[in-house]
């Protein structure tokens, strides 16, 4: 009988994972049993974190913006480990901008990395998970798509927009075997929510009834849960991993 936690039969992509919360994810999903592919644009983080978790993981430069580089990944994770089973869509940029400050090319790289990015993913890995059999799809959105977030424009866009594409997904490709489901982190401690200037000071902490941050591994043990059997009725489904602050 297969232990509760157990990932020892899933092979997944985890994209954005040279550093922060996809570092984490891999980590904790190669601690449990499972195979794993990383990619991210940091070649040496990258290469670094891969070669930190040992023969069941592997590093292949990746910008998730480009869907012919995805044909690439996907037979990089087929031709690795044999097959494919999940993926999980975590590569965000945030680069902060109110509505007005918002110019084309912050707007253009936002939805580059953090809308179509996932979509590609979505379409060039549900054949090879469908071909392994079946498994799952964890789309990393934000509680920025709870609310309106003062100057994060383009990228509360993106991630709301990720929320509805994980929905239509979920209804699309459970006839296939796969569920997909999104995870809304609140603040975790990375290095993008220090970038944007959040610190983890007396009113940021006010306003999280936990009294915290969130750790990559808080996140990381409900990407875990999505990806395992644990999980098989979930799909279409939101966790909201924010210590209460959107409660
Ligand atoms: N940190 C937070 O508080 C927070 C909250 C909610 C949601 N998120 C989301 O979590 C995800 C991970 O963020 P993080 O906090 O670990 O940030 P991070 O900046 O530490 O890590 C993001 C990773 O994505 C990679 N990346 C960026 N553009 C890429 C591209 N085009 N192709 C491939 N890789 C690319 C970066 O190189 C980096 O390694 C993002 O989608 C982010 O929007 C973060």
């Amino acid at each position: 009988m297969t232990e509760i936690g157990d990932l020892s039969a899933t092979v997944a992509i985890v994209t954005g994972a040279a550093r922060g919360q996809g570092a984490e994810f891999a980590r904790v999903m190669c601690e449990r049993g499972a195979s794993v592919l990383l990619t991210d644009l940091r070649e040496d983080e990258g290469e670094a974190s891969a070669a930190a978790l040992g023969d069941r993981a592997a590093f292949v430069p990746h910008d998730v913006a480009d869907p012919r580089a995805w044909t690439t990944v996907v037979a990089a994770a087929e031709e690795r480990f044999g097959r494919l089973t999940a993926l999980v869509n975590n590569a965000g940029i945030n680069r902060p901008a109110t509505l007005p400050e918002t110019d084309d090319e912050n707007w253009s790289l936002h939805l580059a990395i953090n809308q179509s990015g996932p979509f590609y993913g979505m379409r060039a890995a549900a054949p090879a998970i469908e071909r392994a059999g079946g498994g799952a799809i964890v789309n990393i959105c934000s509680g920025s798509a709870l609310h309106g977030s003062h100057r994060f424009f383009a990228y509360s866009a993106t991630k709301w927009a990720l929320r509805g594409m994980s929905r239509a997904a979920a209804v699309e490709l459970a006839p296939r075997g796969i569920r997909v489901n999104a995870i809304l982190p609140g603040l975790v401690e990375t290095p993008m929510v220090s970038e944007v200037g959040f610190q983890a000071d007396a009113a940021t902490l006010a306003k999280i009834p936990l009294g915290r941050l969130a750790t990559p591994a808080d996140v990381a043990r409900a990407v875990a849960f999505l990806v395992s059997s644990e999980s098989a009725y979930l799909t279409g489904a939101e966790l909201v991993v924010d210590g209460g602050m959107f409660a």
